[in-house]
Order: C-alpha cells, then structure tokens, then sequence
C-alpha cells in the first residue's frame, strides 16, 4: 500500500502542472509569491477563445500544493464552459489564495494579488469567490481595472451570489419540473449543503416557495443563524443519506464522488458548487443510471458570472435578472437533450458549449 502511495506523489513531481489530472490543455498558469505580505497564488486561465478569462478568487486552507493547484486547475476549466453555454464572451480562469481567509487575509496581501492580476494585462479579470466578498474585490480595484464584483458604491454590480442563488433556483425548478412534472417547489424536501452568501439567498427562494428545507454546514454558527431567520431544519447527520427529494450542493467541489454516490437518495441533484462531479465522466453516468436528475453545475450556477458580466458590458439589473432567468429554458433544454442522445447531462452541456468555443475558433482564424 505504502508503495502506491509513495508512486502517486513521485509521479506528481514528475509531471508537476501539464501532467495533472485536472490539467486541459489550459494556456497559462502563473503562481504568485510574495514574501512581505505572505501571498501565495495560483492563476489558472484556461481558455480565451471567447474572450478575456474571467472568473473569481478563492482563499481557502488547501491541506497540500497540489490541492491548491487542482483547484485551480478544474474550476479555470468550468468557467469556460460556463461563460459559453451562458452565451458570455468571456473565457475561463480562476484564481486561488493559499490560506486561511479568517485570519490571513489583509489588505496589503489583497493589494499585492491585485497588482498580480493587473501584470496579466487583462487577460485575466478577477472577481470573489468561496473566501472573498465585494470588499476586497473593491481593495483589488484600487491596484487593477481587471476586476468585477465591486460594490455599487463603487460603479459595480454589488455582491453576485443572490444573483448566483436565483440562477440555482431556477435550474432547480427545471430539473424538478423534468423529474416530478411539476416545477412548484411547494412541499418538496430539499438539503441545502453549505450556506454561505449562496446556501442562504437559496435558502430563502426555497422557503418563499413553500419547500421544506434542512440545511448542512460545518460552520455552527450560520447553521444556528440561518436556521433560526428562515425557520428551517439543520440536518446533523451525514447529509448525503438525507431522505430528500433534491439535493443541493452550496459548499464546496466533489462532494458526488465514490464515497457518497450510491447514498444520495434525493432524485435530483442541482446547487451551485462548481465541479460537484468529482470525476464527470464516471460519477455522472452513475447518477444517470441511478436515475438522478443532475443538472449541471457550470450551468445553473451562472447567475454570478451574468451579474458581473454586467460591470464590462454595461447592462443594468432587468437584464441580468432575465439572462439569469433564462438558466431554466437552457436547463430543461439540456436535459432533454441528454435523454434524447442518451448521454450524461454534464456532457450534454459541455457539448453545446464546446461548440460555440470551437466555432469561434474558426471565426477567429477568418
Ligand atoms: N458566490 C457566487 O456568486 C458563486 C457563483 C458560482 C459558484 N459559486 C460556488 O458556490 C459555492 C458556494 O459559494 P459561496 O460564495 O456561497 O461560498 P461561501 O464561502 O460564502 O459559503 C460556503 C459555505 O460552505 C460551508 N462549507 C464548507 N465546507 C463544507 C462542508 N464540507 N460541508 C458543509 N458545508 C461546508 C462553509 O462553512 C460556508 O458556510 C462554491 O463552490 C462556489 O465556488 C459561487
């Protein structure tokens, strides 16, 4: 056993970035270090074909380097499929901060991240992710203009997630309307799983619709909060054998993963964590053949993406609520899709977006 494991981290150092799992042919990673401030940063860009990679800064305590990196990795990835199934010009790229965003984060060390950002010429623009808000977003405007999700007071779109959450919410009510016939959320059981600025404006969608809510975080303290504002359950136990009807994952990636799958007992899968297949090509045929709605993640989540879009084309609130409302017909076309080919949903979506990627390509070649 000790071998395999020794083999695995050996072959990591062998191939250290173009050798990562989580590596597609991405154009550019830049790692970011600054000694004076403590800052360190990975940028992954992806793909341009579309337009300048777009897409937000995560600052979390990754247990290893390569965590960092994979992260980096896969969510640089979805974001270019995101931006292109969403009709955005835009490509993919997301960065990641290595530490602990309660305690590590300042401004100096925001300041430096942004003058990271700003070398980059634009091709890369930034925004907040899972650690970040509008704050810092608008202390990263101070060094660089290649950053969204500043605060209104400022000439941005303000905070994107309950843009985030109303987008979920309605790639929920397609899915739900594909499985059960109906898209009234009204009596059914849903686990919210994380509820951060996301997992909260969802939760509160779900209990406006009369839906019965439970909610699961690591973090007691919102657990205690959120329930008591909205008058929902907190679920102590292992939230993947909920006895649910839709499973919403709010939290962090992979949690569908070998581990958890053949427990998930709800009947659709639909929240707004990017990369919840921790493996898109084995775990969604697993949820399909266990005839779990599963919509896709890169897809549903995209109301942010739409939101800060905003701040680089100059659209007002009317029409980001109506793009982001639009997540419902693309949900249930997609899935409908993927029943008639008799392919996954994620790869469903994926396709449809690879190709406006590769037919941009071409156009870009003319
Ligand atoms: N904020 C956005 O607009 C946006 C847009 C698209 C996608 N997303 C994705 O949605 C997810 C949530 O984003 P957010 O902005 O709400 O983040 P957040 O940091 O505000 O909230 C995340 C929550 O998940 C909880 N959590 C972490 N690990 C957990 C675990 N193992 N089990 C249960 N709970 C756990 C945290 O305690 C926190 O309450 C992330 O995956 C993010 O990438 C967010």
């Amino acid at each position: 056993m000790q071998v395999d494991v020794l083999a695995a981290e050996d072959l990591k150092k062998t191939a250290p970035v173009f050798g990562q799992l989580s590596f597609d042919n991405h154009e550019q990673v830049v790692f970011c270090n600054d000694k004076d401030t403590g800052l360190k940063a990975i940028i992954g860009i992806h793909n341009t074909v579309l337009g300048p990679a777009l897409g937000g800064t995560r600052m979390w305590n990754y247990n290893s380097e390569w965590d960092a990196l994979n992260d980096a990795l896969r969510l640089s990835r979805g974001m270019t499929f995101k931006s292109a199934i969403t009709g955005l010009n835009l490509g993919g790229g997301k960065a990641v901060i290595i530490g602990d965003a309660k305690t590590q984060k300042t401004p100096e060390l925001m300041r430096k991240f942004g003058e990271f950002v700003h070398s980059l010429s634009g091709k890369y623009i930034t925004a907040e992710d899972v650690g970040m808000d509008t704050e810092d977003m608008d202390i990263v405007r101070e060094v660089t203009p290649y950053v969204t999700g500043i605060s209104e007071s400022k000439g941005g779109a303000g905070n994107p997630s309950p843009i985030t959450a109303y987008g979920v919410f309605m790639g929920m009510k397609a899915a739900a309307k594909y499985k059960f016939g109906s898209d009234d959320l009204d009596g059914k059981k849903v686990l919210v799983q994380g509820i951060g600025h996301v997992g909260e404006a969802l939760v509160e969608h779900l209990t406006n619709e009369g839906a019965i809510v439970y909610i699961s975080d690591i973090n007691p303290t919102r657990l205690e909060e959120v329930s008591a504002k909205y008058g929902v359950t907190i679920y102590t136990e292992d939230p993947y054998d909920a006895e649910v009807d839709i499973y919403a994952p709010c939290a962090l990636g992979a949690t569908i993963n070998n581990e958890t799958i053949h427990r998930i007992k709800a009947k659709v899968v639909a929240g707004a964590a990017n990369n919840q297949l921790q493996n898109e090509n084995t775990h969604g045929l697993l949820l399909q053949e266990r005839g779990i709605v599963y919509a896709p993640d890169f897809l549903i989540n995209a109301g942010g993406i739409i939101n800060v879009y905003a701040e680089l084309e100059g659209y007002g609130k009317q029409e980001i609520i109506r793009k982001t409302e639009n997540i419902y017909n693309t949900t249930l076309e997609i899935l409908k899709t993927a029943e008639a080919q008799s392919i996954t949903t994620h790869h469903a979506a994926l396709k449809i977006a690879q190709q406006r990627i590769d037919d941009r390509k071409r156009e870009n070649l003319k």
